[in-house]
């Protein structure tokens, strides 16, 4: 949707240097890949993230985005965010921080959504690549 509100500073930041943008090999087992869309708007994020099975941390993180600029700052600030973290910590990580970071105005709030359930769709496509790396209490989700 087109919006009149100039994007704040950070947004354009992001925006104009995205942080780790590219791709991973999908099939590594190491990766996991999560691709999601946004009903409102149609726009599309493409997160992967490589763990290391010893510590279950996130060594690496790539991102595509096929969206707006808050989208893709969005995923921009995400993938510095969850670099070193545990798969636990960064399932935990909600859109309202993002959203509150790059001070993304209401009307853009979905953009940061797309950034929680990405990272959220790769932790799962990662546990169902490596089962046995999956919390107990997670099991059957
Ligand atoms: Fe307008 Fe995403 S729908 S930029
Ligand atoms: Fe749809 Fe930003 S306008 S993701």
């Amino acid at each position: 949707s087109v919006t009149r509100r100039s994007y704040h500073e950070k947004v354009l930041d992001h925006y104009n240097r995205p942080r780790n943008v590219g791709s991973m090999q999908k099939s590594d087992v190491d990766v996991g890949t999560g691709l999601v869309g946004a009903p409102a708007c149609g726009d599309v994020m493409k997160l992967q993230i490589r763990v290391d099975p010893n510590d279950n941390r996130i060594s690496d993180v790539k991102f595509k985005t096929f969206g707006c600029g808050s989208a893709i700052a969005s995923s921009s600030y995400l993938t510095e965010l969850v670099r070193g973290m545990t798969l636990e910590e960064a399932s935990r990580i909600k859109n309202t921080e993002i959203a509150k970071e790059l001070c993304l105005p209401p009307v853009k709030h979905h953009c940061s959504m797309l950034a929680e359930d990405a990272i959220k769709s790769a932790i799962s496509n990662y546990y169902t690549k490596n089962p046995h790396a999956r919390p107990t209490n997670l099991a059957g989700t």
